[in-house]
This record gives C-alpha cells, sequence and structure tokens, in this order.
C-alpha cells in the first residue's frame, strides 16, 4: 500500500518541523517546504529517522514563480497526489511600530508570506485533492488574527484574512470530501520564541521566568505560560485524523486561554 502524503510549508523550523515529524511518524510521506536548505535537510533527516520519504522544496514563498516551481516538483515526485496540505510557513512581520511607521514594503512581505503563500498552495492544490475526492487542509493562523493587537497590524492583518481564506476554501471544498481548518496560535515556545524571551532577559539582566511571567500576564492568559509545540501538533494530528472528517471552515485557538 501507498503511503499518504503530506506538504507542510515551513517545515525547516519550529512547529512546521515539529508537525512535519509527527505525519512521518504517522506514516506519511512528506514535501517540505522552506527557504534554508539546512533547516529542511535537519527535517528531512527526522523524517528518514521514522522510515518515510522526503523532498526538500526551498522556495521563498513570497516569490510566487518559485513556489509555484516547488509546487510543481511536489506534484512530480508524489505521483499528483497530496492528502495532507499544512500551511505553517508564517512571519511576524515588523514588531512593534505603530501603522504609520510600517513600511509597505514590509507589510506587503508579511501579507503575501502569511495570505498570499496559503492562497497560492491552496489554489494550486485543491484541484488535486478535488480529483481524489480526499484530502486535509491546516492553516496556520494566529491568536493576533482572532483580535487587534497594537504593534501588529501587519500579522494581525494577514492572520485575519487567512481566517477568510479557510472558511471560504472549507465551503468550497466540503462537496470535495476535503476539509480546511485553522489553528490559531497564542505564544508558542519554538526556538525562535525562546531565543527571543533569552536575549530579552540578558538585555535586562534577570531571569527568563521573568520575562516570560511578564509576557503572559501582558498577554492575559489564563494558564499563564505558554503553549509547548506538542499541544499544536496534537491538534493537527486530530484534525487530519479520524477524528477530524467532519470538522471544516473551523478556527482552533491554541493559545492558553487569551482568546476567551
Ligand atoms: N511561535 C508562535 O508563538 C506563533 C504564534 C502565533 C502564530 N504562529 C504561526 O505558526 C506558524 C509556525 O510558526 P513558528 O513560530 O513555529 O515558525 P518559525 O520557527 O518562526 O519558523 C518559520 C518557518 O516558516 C518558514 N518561512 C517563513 N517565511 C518564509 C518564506 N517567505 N518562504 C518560505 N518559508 C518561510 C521558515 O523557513 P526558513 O527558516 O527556511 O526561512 C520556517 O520554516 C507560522 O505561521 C506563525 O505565524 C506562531
Amino acid at each position: 500500500m501507498t503511503a499518504p502524503i503530506a506538504l507542510v510549508t515551513g517545515a525547516s523550523a519550529g512547529m512546521g518541523r515539529d508537525i512535519a515529524w509527527a505525519l512521518a511518524a504517522a506514516g506519511y510521506d512528506l514535501g517540505l517546504l522552506g527557504r534554508r536548505s539546512e533547516g529542511l535537510e535537519e527535517t528531512a533527516e527526522g523524517v528518514a529517522a521514522a522510515g518515510r520519504r522526503s523532498i526538500s522544496l526551498i522556495a521563498d514563498v513570497c516569490d510566487a514563480t518559485a513556489l509555484s516551481a516547488a509546487l510543481d516538483d511536489f506534484l512530480a515526485w508524489s505521483g499528483d497526489r497530496v492528502d495532507v496540505l499544512i500551511n505553517a510557513a508564517g512571519w511576524t512581520g515588523p514588531l512593534s511600530p505603530p501603522i504609520h511607521e510600517i513600511s509597505v514594503e514590509d507589510f506587503d512581505a508579511t501579507v503575501a508570506t502569511n495570505l498570499r503563500a496559503p492562497f497560492l498552495t491552496l489554489k494550486r492544490l485543491l484541484p488535486v485533492m478535488y480529483a481524489q475526492g480526499a484530502g486535509r487542509i491546516v492553516n496556520m493562523g494566529g491568536n493576533h488574527g482572532m483580535r487587534g493587537r497594537a504593534g501588529r497590524a501587519a500579522f494581525s492583518a494577514s492572520k485575519w484574512g487567512l481566517r477568510g481564506l479557510s472558511r471560504t476554501a472549507a465551503l468550497e471544498a466540503g462537496p470535495h470530501g476535503v476539509t480546511v481548518n485553522l489553528i490559531a496560535p497564542g505564544p508558542v515556545a519554538v526556538p525562535r520564541m525562546k531565543a527571543n524571551w533569552r536575549a530579552q532577559a540578558q538585555a535586562e539582566g534577570v531571569a527568563e521566568e521573568v520575562i516570560l511571567a511578564r509576557y503572559m500576564q501582558a498577554m492575559g492568559a489564563a494558564l499563564g505560560q505558554p503553549s509547548e509545540p506538542q499541544d499544536v501538533v496534537a491538534m493537527v494530528m486530530f484534525l487530519v485524523g479520524e477524528g477530524g472528517g467532519a470538522i471544516t471552515g473551523q478556527e482552533l485557538i491554541i493559545d492558553g486561554g487569551v482568546i476567551v
């Protein structure tokens, strides 16, 4: 029996990598898409260790031509099949400037990464799933796409837009047996975030716990601590597994109780 096939964007780091490894452990062969070959190599090693095959696809998702070429390569490799698509590539964009100080270039790049790229992967891969009569798609949003946040205009707007894309895709894809859902994480302790917290603690000469406690308090998180990547991975695996068959068009917030 041939293995099911998944494509994960943003597979060279963070949650995309962890999701790819979880899918490999569940028996999927994988398309791994990102910009950094060394990051993708490390993910591919984990996939191979689970006994599964992968293809590394190097592309900047903001570059529509490069993304299209990577999707061509993926489909040639997979034999025009894709059972699961995870749009995990994302960029926080400018971190604190108010709207009047955000450059047009930064705004456009944030939207291109977080919204246009998922549109492009859906545009290309939905027909493949329609031909199969089945497929599961998970788009990674963010809890700042569920509410406004001062200093995160580009990120919030792009992730908010992704909700509209995901809900509309769910309505269009449902009759073809394809589900589309969005996960909206809050702060997740991925290596990038941990490095930020460590750097801030060093800059202020305080313990990392102090920075974290302050950050989570400012966020108003009920649980008072960041989520772990595995919290998000578990939800992805639920949505693409047996339990997720009748769930579509939904937004699953995993943020320790910020949006309540
Ligand atoms: N971590 C959090 O606290 C958090 C909170 C809310 C939402 N999210 C969302 O969850 C998803 C995963 O976040 P993360 O923190 O786990 O990721 P991360 O560690 O920041 O890694 C980002 C991933 O996206 C890829 N990527 C970014 N821009 C890209 C581009 N232009 N072209 C191709 N690949 C690109 C990176 O590839 P390269 O490294 O190869 O460039 C990397 O694989 C993102 O959509 C993010 O917005 C995360």
